[in-house]
């Protein structure tokens, strides 16, 4: 069986508003419904874990009744980082689970295509981490002064889910790191040694971040029924 985290205990401070960004509704639904929803359907997926801050609990308990979804295992209370909400998350993963897939709550627009994808790689590599390419021209900027303008073609923005074989989940979560300031899991997997696979996924699994990404959601949600 396969298990997904769902963390969303962060405050959203780039964004600004006094509700939580994951808990703003666009198209009728708030943004970690979508996100929640998305798995549900998932045939690959059997359970689902949504971390969110203590305060958030009783809230969040009554908007998963609310939509009827079948598979959210536990609501575990997140902490002061990412890295320790997901934590938190994977003390509630099912004995079962043999992949492990960790996903942003900010993140409303992913597929399943994409979750079948990074669960096979995780398969059969150990880790994966779904990417898109960079569209723009990317500059390194040194005291207000271009240095230079870096070859693109090998980057990769690195979206979630990203995807673990439960053994290396495992050596992720008992390594000293994962309290660390690292901003994916991937990047915990990489800093050990583990190989992680490149899963090129859909671009448009943007992660609500400022105001104005709504505008981007809303639209793409509407026009995808
Ligand atoms: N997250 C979390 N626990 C934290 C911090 C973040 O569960 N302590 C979650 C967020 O809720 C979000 C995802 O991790 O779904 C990606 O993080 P990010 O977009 O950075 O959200 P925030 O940390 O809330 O926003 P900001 O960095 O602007 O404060
Ligand atoms: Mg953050």
């Amino acid at each position: 069986m396969n298990a997904a985290i769902i963390v969303a205990a962060g405050t959203g401070s780039r964004f600004g508003s006094d509700v939580p960004k994951q808990f703003l509704e666009v198209a009728g639904r708030p943004i970690v419904v979508h996100a929640i929803s998305t798995f549900e359907r998932a045939t690959s997926i059997d359970s689902v874990i949504v971390v969110v801050s203590e305060d958030r609990v009783g809230y969040a308990t009554d908007l998963l009744s609310k939509n009827n979804f079948t598979k959210v295992t536990a609501v575990a209370v997140g902490g002061d980082t990412r890295a320790l909400s997901v934590r938190s998350g994977a003390g509630q993963l099912p004995e079962e689970a043999q992949i492990v897939l960790i996903h942003d709550g900010a993140r409303p627009l992913l597929n399943i295509g994409d979750i079948d994808a990074v669960i096979n790689a995780a398969k059969s590599k150990g880790a994966a981490c779904l990417v898109a390419p960079v569209t723009e021209t990317i500059k390194r900027v040194e005291n207000g002064i271009v240095d230079a303008t870096v070859d693109r073609s090998p980057l990769r923005r690195a979206l979630t889910p990203q995807a673990f074989r439960r053994d290396v989940f495992e050596a992720m979560m008992e390594s000293g790191d994962s309290g660390l300031a690292t901003t994916d899991e991937c990047m915990l997997a990489e800093r050990l040694g583990f190989e992680v696979a490149a899963v090129e996924g859909d671009s448009a699994n943007i992660k609500v971040t400022h105001p104005h990404d709504l505008l981007t959601v809303e639209a793409f949600l509407r026009s995808n029924g």
